[in-house]
Protein backbone atom coordinates (compact mmCIF):
# COMPACT_ATOMS: atom_id res chain seq x y z
CA UNK A 1 0.00 0.00 0.00
CA UNK A 2 1.16 3.52 -0.28
CA UNK A 3 2.49 5.18 2.52
CA UNK A 4 0.57 8.07 3.37
CA UNK A 5 -3.13 7.11 4.01
CA UNK A 6 -5.77 9.08 4.64
CA UNK A 7 -8.95 7.39 6.47
CA UNK A 8 -12.20 8.62 6.33
CA UNK A 9 -15.79 6.80 6.91
CA UNK A 10 -18.94 6.72 5.59
CA UNK A 11 -22.35 4.67 5.97
CA UNK A 12 -23.17 1.10 4.80
CA UNK A 13 -24.50 1.37 1.29
CA UNK A 14 -22.24 4.24 0.24
CA UNK A 15 -20.95 3.16 -3.47
CA UNK A 16 -17.46 1.78 -2.59
CA UNK A 17 -14.65 3.72 -4.16
CA UNK A 18 -11.08 1.79 -5.13
CA UNK A 19 -10.27 -1.41 -4.16
CA UNK A 20 -13.22 -3.33 -2.45
CA UNK A 21 -12.30 -4.82 0.89
CA UNK A 22 -14.41 -6.96 2.70
CA UNK A 23 -14.02 -9.47 6.04
CA UNK A 24 -15.27 -12.98 6.63
CA UNK A 25 -14.96 -15.44 9.43
CA UNK A 26 -13.82 -19.05 9.65
CA UNK A 27 -17.50 -20.40 8.99
CA UNK A 28 -16.88 -18.41 5.86
CA UNK A 29 -20.00 -16.51 6.34
CA UNK A 30 -20.44 -12.93 5.44
CA UNK A 31 -22.09 -10.24 7.61
CA UNK A 32 -25.48 -8.78 6.39
CA UNK A 33 -23.94 -5.66 5.02
CA UNK A 34 -21.31 -7.32 3.58
CA UNK A 35 -23.78 -9.36 1.23
CA UNK A 36 -25.52 -6.56 0.36
CA UNK A 37 -22.54 -4.98 -1.82
CA UNK A 38 -21.21 -8.71 -2.59
CA UNK A 39 -24.69 -9.90 -3.91
CA UNK A 40 -23.91 -9.46 -7.88
CA UNK A 41 -20.78 -11.18 -7.66
CA UNK A 42 -22.09 -14.15 -4.87
CA UNK A 43 -21.67 -17.12 -7.22
CA UNK A 44 -18.02 -16.12 -8.28
CA UNK A 45 -16.98 -15.53 -4.76
CA UNK A 46 -18.41 -18.67 -3.97
CA UNK A 47 -16.65 -20.80 -6.93
CA UNK A 48 -12.99 -18.76 -5.54
CA UNK A 49 -13.43 -19.90 -2.04
CA UNK A 50 -13.34 -23.32 -3.51
CA UNK A 51 -10.71 -22.95 -6.21
CA UNK A 52 -8.13 -21.00 -3.31
CA UNK A 53 -9.05 -22.85 -0.04
CA UNK A 54 -9.50 -19.91 1.47
CA UNK A 55 -10.90 -20.88 5.20
CA UNK A 56 -11.03 -17.55 7.02
CA UNK A 57 -8.29 -17.57 8.86
CA UNK A 58 -6.93 -14.45 10.33
CA UNK A 59 -4.65 -13.11 7.88
CA UNK A 60 -5.87 -15.15 4.77
CA UNK A 61 -7.40 -13.62 2.21
CA UNK A 62 -9.18 -13.93 -1.14
CA UNK A 63 -8.62 -12.04 -4.20
CA UNK A 64 -10.52 -11.16 -6.99
CA UNK A 65 -9.38 -9.23 -9.70
CA UNK A 66 -12.16 -6.96 -12.12
CA UNK A 67 -14.74 -9.17 -10.71
CA UNK A 68 -17.70 -8.74 -13.58
CA UNK A 69 -21.15 -7.33 -11.78
CA UNK A 70 -19.02 -4.68 -9.45
CA UNK A 71 -18.06 -1.56 -10.77
CA UNK A 72 -14.69 -2.12 -8.88
CA UNK A 73 -10.73 -3.06 -10.17
CA UNK A 74 -10.76 -5.45 -7.24
CA UNK A 75 -12.47 -7.45 -4.48
CA UNK A 76 -10.25 -8.77 -1.52
CA UNK A 77 -12.14 -10.51 1.53
CA UNK A 78 -10.13 -11.00 4.49
CA UNK A 79 -9.89 -13.58 7.00
CA UNK A 80 -10.19 -12.99 10.74
CA UNK A 81 -10.65 -16.49 11.79
CA UNK A 82 -12.87 -16.39 14.91
CA UNK A 83 -14.89 -12.92 15.09
CA UNK A 84 -16.75 -13.52 17.63
CA UNK A 85 -13.34 -13.86 19.74
CA UNK A 86 -11.86 -10.28 18.06
CA UNK A 87 -10.36 -8.20 20.81
CA UNK A 88 -9.17 -4.90 20.78
CA UNK A 89 -5.60 -5.50 19.57
CA UNK A 90 -7.19 -7.84 17.29
CA UNK A 91 -8.62 -5.35 15.10
CA UNK A 92 -5.51 -3.12 15.47
CA UNK A 93 -3.66 -6.60 14.22
CA UNK A 94 -6.28 -6.81 11.00
CA UNK A 95 -6.40 -3.30 10.40
CA UNK A 96 -2.19 -4.04 9.73
CA UNK A 97 -3.32 -7.22 7.40
CA UNK A 98 -5.34 -4.86 5.79
CA UNK A 99 -2.97 -2.66 4.89
CA UNK A 100 -0.93 -5.53 4.14
CA UNK A 101 -3.42 -6.45 1.16
CA UNK A 102 -3.80 -3.53 -0.75
CA UNK A 103 -1.83 -3.01 -3.33
CA UNK A 104 0.51 -0.24 -4.08
CA UNK A 105 -0.92 0.70 -6.63
CA UNK A 106 -4.18 1.98 -5.44
CA UNK A 107 -5.34 5.42 -4.88
CA UNK A 108 -8.78 4.55 -3.31
CA UNK A 109 -10.06 1.69 -1.21
CA UNK A 110 -12.85 0.99 0.60
CA UNK A 111 -13.45 -1.24 3.68
CA UNK A 112 -16.98 -3.05 4.58
CA UNK A 113 -16.26 -3.16 8.73
CA UNK A 114 -18.84 -5.40 8.89
CA UNK A 115 -19.02 -9.25 10.43
CA UNK A 116 -21.76 -12.07 10.82
CA UNK A 117 -21.39 -12.09 13.99
CA UNK A 118 -23.52 -8.19 13.87
CA UNK A 119 -21.94 -4.73 13.35
CA UNK A 120 -18.61 -4.14 14.30
CA UNK A 121 -18.36 -0.94 16.92
CA UNK A 122 -17.36 2.11 15.91
CA UNK A 123 -14.41 1.81 18.06
CA UNK A 124 -12.96 -1.27 16.59
CA UNK A 125 -13.71 0.33 13.13
CA UNK A 126 -11.36 3.13 14.29
CA UNK A 127 -9.07 0.13 15.37
CA UNK A 128 -8.77 -1.23 12.48
CA UNK A 129 -7.68 2.81 10.99
CA UNK A 130 -5.18 2.47 13.49
CA UNK A 131 -3.60 -0.93 11.99
CA UNK A 132 -3.61 0.67 9.09
CA UNK A 133 -1.80 3.78 9.82
CA UNK A 134 0.67 2.05 11.91
CA UNK A 135 1.36 -0.74 8.99
CA UNK A 136 1.17 1.91 6.32
CA UNK A 137 3.99 3.71 8.13
CA UNK A 138 7.77 3.79 6.48
CA UNK A 139 10.62 6.30 6.78
CA UNK A 140 11.77 7.42 3.53
CA UNK A 141 12.70 11.03 3.99
CA UNK A 142 16.43 10.00 3.02
CA UNK A 143 15.58 8.03 -0.06
CA UNK A 144 16.28 10.65 -3.23
CA UNK A 145 14.91 8.02 -5.90
CA UNK A 146 11.31 7.97 -5.56
CA UNK A 147 9.77 4.28 -6.60
CA UNK A 148 8.04 6.10 -9.89
CA UNK A 149 7.80 3.50 -12.31
CA UNK A 150 6.04 0.66 -11.08
CA UNK A 151 2.66 2.45 -11.25
CA UNK A 152 2.95 2.81 -7.04
CA UNK A 153 0.44 5.68 -5.80
CA UNK A 154 1.65 8.61 -3.34
CA UNK A 155 -1.23 8.49 -1.55
CA UNK A 156 -4.18 6.33 -0.50
CA UNK A 157 -7.29 7.35 0.56
CA UNK A 158 -9.28 4.58 2.78
CA UNK A 159 -12.85 5.06 3.16
CA UNK A 160 -14.21 2.55 5.89
CA UNK A 161 -17.89 1.46 5.51
CA UNK A 162 -19.24 1.36 9.00
CA UNK A 163 -23.13 1.97 10.77
CA UNK A 164 -22.73 5.10 12.47
CA UNK A 165 -19.96 7.54 10.93
CA UNK A 166 -20.11 10.14 12.91
CA UNK A 167 -19.38 7.88 16.09
CA UNK A 168 -16.80 5.87 13.99
CA UNK A 169 -14.88 9.88 13.54
CA UNK A 170 -15.01 10.39 17.48
CA UNK A 171 -13.36 6.90 18.11
CA UNK A 172 -10.93 7.81 15.51
CA UNK A 173 -10.54 10.59 17.04
CA UNK A 174 -8.86 8.99 19.97
CA UNK A 175 -7.21 6.45 17.88
CA UNK A 176 -5.70 8.76 15.14
CA UNK A 177 -4.22 10.45 17.77
CA UNK A 178 -2.44 7.28 19.17
CA UNK A 179 -1.63 6.84 16.08
CA UNK A 180 0.16 9.99 15.46
CA UNK A 181 2.09 9.48 18.80
CA UNK A 182 3.60 6.50 17.97
CA UNK A 183 4.40 7.65 14.84
CA UNK A 184 6.02 10.35 16.24
CA UNK A 185 8.40 7.55 18.09
CA UNK A 186 8.96 6.42 15.27
CA UNK A 187 10.40 9.19 13.35
CA UNK A 188 12.28 9.97 16.44
CA UNK A 189 14.03 6.54 16.43
CA UNK A 190 14.91 6.08 12.69
CA UNK A 191 16.42 9.80 12.16
CA UNK A 192 19.81 9.66 11.81
CA UNK A 193 22.10 10.85 15.09
CA UNK A 194 23.61 13.68 12.45
CA UNK A 195 19.79 15.36 12.27
CA UNK A 196 18.71 14.35 16.00
CA UNK A 197 21.43 15.44 18.35
CA UNK A 198 19.96 16.57 21.99
CA UNK A 199 18.96 20.32 20.81
CA UNK A 200 17.33 18.91 17.95
CA UNK A 201 14.94 16.59 19.87
CA UNK A 202 14.37 19.16 21.86
CA UNK A 203 12.97 21.43 19.45
CA UNK A 204 10.87 18.66 17.90
CA UNK A 205 9.42 17.75 21.61
CA UNK A 206 8.85 22.02 21.74
CA UNK A 207 6.47 21.13 18.84
CA UNK A 208 3.86 19.50 21.50
CA UNK A 209 2.85 22.92 22.31
CA UNK A 210 0.87 22.80 18.87
CA UNK A 211 -1.64 19.82 20.51
CA UNK A 212 -1.49 22.03 23.87
CA UNK A 213 1.72 20.35 25.83
CA UNK A 214 3.45 22.93 28.40
CA UNK A 215 7.15 22.49 27.06
CA UNK A 216 10.26 23.60 28.67
CA UNK A 217 13.84 22.92 28.04
CA UNK A 218 16.76 23.53 30.21
CA UNK A 219 19.82 23.37 28.45
CA UNK A 220 24.11 23.00 29.37
CA UNK A 221 23.84 25.98 31.57
CA UNK A 222 20.35 25.41 33.26
CA UNK A 223 21.55 21.99 34.25
CA UNK A 224 24.69 23.19 35.51
CA UNK A 225 23.13 25.67 37.74
CA UNK A 226 20.57 23.42 39.27
CA UNK A 227 23.35 20.37 39.68
CA UNK A 228 22.76 17.45 37.18
CA UNK A 229 26.23 16.46 37.35
CA UNK A 230 25.73 12.60 36.77
CA UNK A 231 23.37 13.38 33.53
CA UNK A 232 26.03 16.27 32.39
CA UNK A 233 29.03 13.84 32.42
CA UNK A 234 28.06 11.49 29.89
CA UNK A 235 27.32 14.39 27.58
CA UNK A 236 31.02 16.20 28.33
CA UNK A 237 32.47 14.55 25.56
CA UNK A 238 30.22 15.64 23.27
CA UNK A 239 30.55 18.33 21.01
CA UNK A 240 26.21 19.14 21.20
CA UNK A 241 24.63 20.53 24.19
CA UNK A 242 22.59 18.32 26.47
CA UNK A 243 19.14 19.09 26.75
CA UNK A 244 16.39 17.95 29.42
CA UNK A 245 12.45 18.33 28.30
CA UNK A 246 9.67 18.83 30.79
CA UNK A 247 6.27 18.35 28.68
CA UNK A 248 3.21 18.59 30.95
CA UNK A 249 -0.29 17.86 29.74
CA UNK A 250 -3.16 19.23 32.26
CA UNK A 251 -5.95 17.18 31.63
CA UNK A 252 -6.99 15.97 34.82
CA UNK A 253 -8.44 17.97 38.10
CA UNK A 254 -6.77 21.07 38.81
CA UNK A 255 -4.50 20.76 41.83
CA UNK A 256 -4.15 16.60 41.00
CA UNK A 257 -0.72 15.02 41.79
CA UNK A 258 0.48 13.81 37.65
CA UNK A 259 1.66 10.81 36.24
CA UNK A 260 5.42 11.27 35.10
CA UNK A 261 7.11 9.15 32.54
CA UNK A 262 10.73 9.37 32.33
CA UNK A 263 13.01 8.68 28.97
CA UNK A 264 16.13 7.74 28.35
CA UNK A 265 17.49 10.07 25.58
CA UNK A 266 21.03 8.99 24.20
CA UNK A 267 20.78 10.30 20.62
CA UNK A 268 24.01 8.13 20.12
CA UNK A 269 25.97 6.27 22.46
CA UNK A 270 29.60 5.25 21.07
CA UNK A 271 30.11 3.96 24.93
CA UNK A 272 32.29 7.04 25.50
CA UNK A 273 35.51 6.00 26.63
CA UNK A 274 34.88 2.46 26.96
CA UNK A 275 34.53 2.57 23.66
CA UNK A 276 32.02 0.38 21.74
CA UNK A 277 33.00 -2.23 18.75
CA UNK A 278 32.39 -1.17 15.39
CA UNK A 279 30.15 -3.58 14.38
CA UNK A 280 26.55 -2.85 14.51
CA UNK A 281 27.30 1.09 16.51
CA UNK A 282 25.05 2.40 14.04
CA UNK A 283 21.87 1.01 15.89
CA UNK A 284 22.80 2.85 18.64
CA UNK A 285 21.10 5.98 17.15
CA UNK A 286 18.32 4.17 18.86
CA UNK A 287 19.45 4.87 22.06
CA UNK A 288 16.87 7.51 22.86
CA UNK A 289 13.93 4.70 22.12
CA UNK A 290 12.79 5.65 25.71
CA UNK A 291 12.54 9.62 25.20
CA UNK A 292 11.11 8.91 21.64
CA UNK A 293 7.98 6.97 23.52
CA UNK A 294 7.51 9.31 26.75
CA UNK A 295 7.42 12.37 23.68
CA UNK A 296 4.82 9.89 21.33
CA UNK A 297 2.84 9.49 24.49
CA UNK A 298 2.78 12.89 25.46
CA UNK A 299 1.43 13.83 22.31
CA UNK A 300 -1.25 11.18 22.02
CA UNK A 301 -2.02 12.01 25.61
CA UNK A 302 -2.74 15.68 24.74
CA UNK A 303 -4.17 15.08 21.29
CA UNK A 304 -6.91 12.65 22.37
CA UNK A 305 -7.36 15.18 25.49
CA UNK A 306 -7.13 12.79 28.18
CA UNK A 307 -8.52 13.20 31.41
CA UNK A 308 -5.17 13.26 33.19
CA UNK A 309 -2.59 15.51 34.50
CA UNK A 310 0.53 13.86 32.78
CA UNK A 311 4.48 14.95 32.64
CA UNK A 312 6.88 13.76 30.32
CA UNK A 313 11.02 14.53 31.53
CA UNK A 314 13.54 13.34 29.36
CA UNK A 315 17.09 13.30 29.72
CA UNK A 316 19.35 14.67 26.23
CA UNK A 317 22.72 13.49 25.64
CA UNK A 318 24.89 12.30 23.27
CA UNK A 319 27.84 9.99 24.91
CA UNK A 320 31.22 10.72 23.11
CA UNK A 321 34.78 9.61 24.01
CA UNK A 322 37.27 12.94 23.40
CA UNK A 323 39.54 14.81 25.34
CA UNK A 324 36.92 16.14 27.67
CA UNK A 325 34.80 13.02 27.80
CA UNK A 326 34.23 11.40 31.27
CA UNK A 327 36.80 8.68 32.16
CA UNK A 328 36.26 5.14 34.32
CA UNK A 329 37.63 5.99 38.04
CA UNK A 330 35.80 9.82 37.73
CA UNK A 331 33.27 10.11 40.84
CA UNK A 332 30.31 12.58 39.87
CA UNK A 333 27.84 14.05 42.49
CA UNK A 334 24.57 13.32 41.45
CA UNK A 335 21.48 15.92 41.59
CA UNK A 336 20.15 13.45 44.74
CA UNK A 337 23.63 14.08 46.23
CA UNK A 338 24.54 10.66 46.22
CA UNK A 339 28.17 9.95 44.40
CA UNK A 340 28.82 7.78 41.87
CA UNK A 341 31.93 6.66 40.93
CA UNK A 342 31.83 5.64 36.77
CA UNK A 343 33.36 2.43 36.28
CA UNK A 344 32.33 1.77 32.34
CA UNK A 345 31.42 4.82 30.75
CA UNK A 346 29.03 2.86 28.23
CA UNK A 347 26.89 1.82 31.10
CA UNK A 348 25.86 5.97 30.46
CA UNK A 349 22.00 5.53 29.89
CA UNK A 350 21.18 5.38 34.07
CA UNK A 351 23.61 8.42 34.88
CA UNK A 352 20.89 10.11 32.86
CA UNK A 353 18.27 8.81 34.33
CA UNK A 354 19.67 8.95 37.80
CA UNK A 355 19.11 13.04 37.72
CA UNK A 356 16.11 12.88 35.73
CA UNK A 357 14.11 10.42 37.78
CA UNK A 358 15.03 12.64 40.96
CA UNK A 359 14.37 15.86 39.49
CA UNK A 360 10.68 14.50 38.26
CA UNK A 361 10.47 12.83 41.87
CA UNK A 362 11.16 16.43 43.66
CA UNK A 363 9.67 18.83 41.36
CA UNK A 364 6.24 16.94 40.57
CA UNK A 365 5.72 14.43 43.63
CA UNK A 366 3.99 11.98 41.06
CA UNK A 367 1.56 9.54 41.33
CA UNK A 368 4.17 7.30 39.96
CA UNK A 369 7.00 7.02 38.34
CA UNK A 370 7.49 4.96 34.86
CA UNK A 371 10.58 5.70 33.31
CA UNK A 372 11.70 3.96 29.91
CA UNK A 373 15.31 2.97 28.60
CA UNK A 374 16.71 0.97 25.91
CA UNK A 375 19.50 0.06 29.21
CA UNK A 376 20.99 -2.60 28.69
CA UNK A 377 21.86 -5.79 25.76
CA UNK A 378 21.60 -7.89 28.67
CA UNK A 379 17.79 -7.85 28.68
CA UNK A 380 18.13 -8.64 25.04
CA UNK A 381 19.66 -11.50 26.39
CA UNK A 382 17.47 -12.36 28.82
CA UNK A 383 14.07 -11.81 27.36
CA UNK A 384 14.79 -11.24 23.18
CA UNK A 385 12.78 -8.70 21.47
CA UNK A 386 9.31 -10.42 22.36
CA UNK A 387 9.31 -8.25 26.26
CA UNK A 388 10.28 -5.53 27.54
CA UNK A 389 11.89 -5.81 30.89
CA UNK A 390 9.44 -4.87 33.59
CA UNK A 391 11.00 -3.53 37.10
CA UNK A 392 8.88 -2.26 39.87
CA UNK A 393 8.71 -1.16 43.52
CA UNK A 394 4.93 -1.37 43.68
CA UNK A 395 3.30 -4.88 42.86
CA UNK A 396 -0.50 -2.83 41.54
CA UNK A 397 1.72 -0.66 39.34
CA UNK A 398 3.62 -3.31 38.18
CA UNK A 399 0.43 -5.45 37.05
CA UNK A 400 -1.25 -2.79 35.87
CA UNK A 401 1.72 -2.57 33.43
CA UNK A 402 1.47 -6.23 32.41
CA UNK A 403 -2.15 -5.74 32.01
CA UNK A 404 -1.94 -2.87 29.36
CA UNK A 405 0.76 -5.33 28.03
CA UNK A 406 -1.67 -8.21 27.22
CA UNK A 407 -4.35 -5.47 25.79
CA UNK A 408 -2.06 -4.00 23.44
CA UNK A 409 0.30 -6.49 22.70
CA UNK A 410 3.39 -4.37 23.65
CA UNK A 411 4.10 -7.36 26.42
CA UNK A 412 6.36 -6.84 29.47
CA UNK A 413 7.86 -9.60 31.51
CA UNK A 414 8.74 -8.82 35.37
CA UNK A 415 12.29 -9.25 36.52
CA UNK A 416 13.64 -9.13 40.43
CA UNK A 417 14.66 -6.54 42.27
CA UNK A 418 16.11 -6.90 45.96
CA UNK A 419 18.94 -6.74 48.55
CA UNK A 420 21.29 -9.48 47.23
CA UNK A 421 21.74 -7.36 43.74
CA UNK A 422 21.45 -4.01 45.17
CA UNK A 423 25.13 -4.52 46.79
CA UNK A 424 26.38 -5.67 43.92
CA UNK A 425 26.84 -1.92 42.87
CA UNK A 426 28.19 -0.45 46.28
CA UNK A 427 31.40 1.19 45.35
CA UNK A 428 35.18 1.38 46.93
CA UNK A 429 35.32 4.93 46.52
CA UNK A 430 31.74 6.88 46.43
CA UNK A 431 28.41 6.25 47.65
CA UNK A 432 27.85 3.35 44.37
CA UNK A 433 29.45 2.38 41.19
CA UNK A 434 27.70 2.30 37.56
CA UNK A 435 28.31 -1.15 36.62
CA UNK A 436 27.36 -4.19 38.53
CA UNK A 437 29.54 -6.71 36.42
CA UNK A 438 28.23 -8.66 33.24
CA UNK A 439 25.70 -11.48 35.73
CA UNK A 440 22.40 -10.11 36.08
CA UNK A 441 23.29 -6.68 34.73
CA UNK A 442 19.94 -5.71 33.45
CA UNK A 443 18.77 -6.02 37.22
CA UNK A 444 22.19 -4.07 38.84
CA UNK A 445 21.23 -1.92 36.22
CA UNK A 446 17.64 -1.80 37.90
CA UNK A 447 19.01 -1.24 41.34
CA UNK A 448 20.94 1.52 40.35
CA UNK A 449 17.69 3.68 38.90
CA UNK A 450 16.00 2.67 42.22
CA UNK A 451 18.35 4.41 44.31
CA UNK A 452 17.02 7.30 42.89
CA UNK A 453 13.27 7.09 43.06
CA UNK A 454 13.30 6.89 47.19
CA UNK A 455 9.25 5.93 48.26
CA UNK A 456 7.45 6.57 44.74
CA UNK A 457 5.69 4.31 43.36
CA UNK A 458 7.86 3.25 40.23
CA UNK A 459 8.34 1.20 37.42
CA UNK A 460 11.80 0.46 34.97
CA UNK A 461 11.04 -0.46 31.34
CA UNK A 462 13.97 -1.91 29.77
CA UNK A 463 13.23 -1.60 26.21
CA UNK A 464 16.89 -2.42 24.67
CA UNK A 465 15.02 -5.40 22.95
CA UNK A 466 11.84 -3.97 21.69
CA UNK A 467 12.13 -0.19 20.95
CA UNK A 468 14.33 -0.54 17.38
CA UNK A 469 15.65 -3.06 15.69
CA UNK A 470 12.31 -5.75 16.53
CA UNK A 471 11.45 -8.18 13.58
CA UNK A 472 8.72 -6.78 11.78
CA UNK A 473 5.15 -7.06 12.60
CA UNK A 474 1.60 -6.99 11.23
CA UNK A 475 1.72 -3.54 12.32
CA UNK A 476 5.12 -2.25 12.01
CA UNK A 477 7.76 -2.42 9.27
CA UNK A 478 9.56 0.16 10.59
CA UNK A 479 13.10 -0.12 12.73
CA UNK A 480 12.54 2.04 15.23
CA UNK A 481 9.05 0.80 16.52
CA UNK A 482 7.14 3.71 18.60
CA UNK A 483 6.58 0.63 21.20
CA UNK A 484 5.00 2.03 24.68
CA UNK A 485 3.34 4.69 23.35
CA UNK A 486 0.23 2.14 23.14
CA UNK A 487 1.11 0.18 26.75
CA UNK A 488 1.41 3.45 28.70
CA UNK A 489 -1.55 5.06 26.79
CA UNK A 490 -3.38 1.85 27.64
CA UNK A 491 -2.48 2.24 31.76
CA UNK A 492 -3.45 5.80 31.76
CA UNK A 493 -7.07 5.02 30.16
CA UNK A 494 -7.60 2.00 32.59
CA UNK A 495 -6.54 3.92 35.33
CA UNK A 496 -5.59 7.26 35.76
CA UNK A 497 -8.55 8.73 34.09
CA UNK A 498 -11.58 10.90 34.94
N1 LIG B 1 22.56 1.62 25.05
C1 LIG B 1 23.21 0.51 25.62
C2 LIG B 1 22.33 -0.73 25.74
C3 LIG B 1 21.81 -1.32 24.46
C4 LIG B 1 22.46 -2.42 23.90
C5 LIG B 1 20.68 -0.86 23.86
C6 LIG B 1 21.97 -2.99 22.75
C7 LIG B 1 20.20 -1.43 22.70
C8 LIG B 1 20.85 -2.50 22.14
C9 LIG B 1 23.70 0.87 27.02
O1 LIG B 1 24.06 2.19 27.20
C10 LIG B 1 24.93 0.05 27.28
O2 LIG B 1 25.89 0.26 26.60
N2 LIG B 1 24.86 -0.84 28.26
C11 LIG B 1 25.96 -1.67 28.59
C12 LIG B 1 26.10 -1.67 30.09
C13 LIG B 1 27.36 -2.28 30.57
C14 LIG B 1 28.55 -1.43 30.18
C15 LIG B 1 27.30 -2.42 32.07
C16 LIG B 1 25.66 -3.06 28.05
O3 LIG B 1 24.49 -3.44 28.02
O4 LIG B 1 26.58 -3.72 27.61
MN1 LIG C 1 26.06 2.60 26.64
ZN1 LIG D 1 23.14 3.55 26.00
Amino acid sequence: MPDTVSVSFAKHGAAPKGVLLALADDSLALGKETLKVLKPIKSTFERALDADRFRGAMGAALDLIAPSGLNVPRVLVLGVGKAGELKSQDFVRLGGLVAGRIPASAREATLIVDLPSGAVGAKAAAEIALGVRLRAYSFDRYKTKKKDNEGEASALSLTLLVADPAAAERAWAVEGAIADGVILARDLVNEPPNVLDPPEFARRAEALAEVGVAVEVLDDAALSEIGMRALLGVGQGSIKESRVVVMRWNGGAEGEAPVAFIGKGVTFDTGGISIKPAAGMEDMKGDMGGAACVTGLMHALAARKAKVNAVGVIGLVENMPDGAAQRPGDIVTSLSGQTIEIINTDAEGRLVLADVLWYAKERFQPRFMVDLATLTGAILVALGTVHAGLFANDDELAQRIAAAGEATGETVWRMPLGAAYDKLIDSKFADMKNTGGRNGGSITAAQFLQRFVDKTAWAHLDVAGTAMASPSSDINKSWGSGWGVRLLNQLVADHYEG
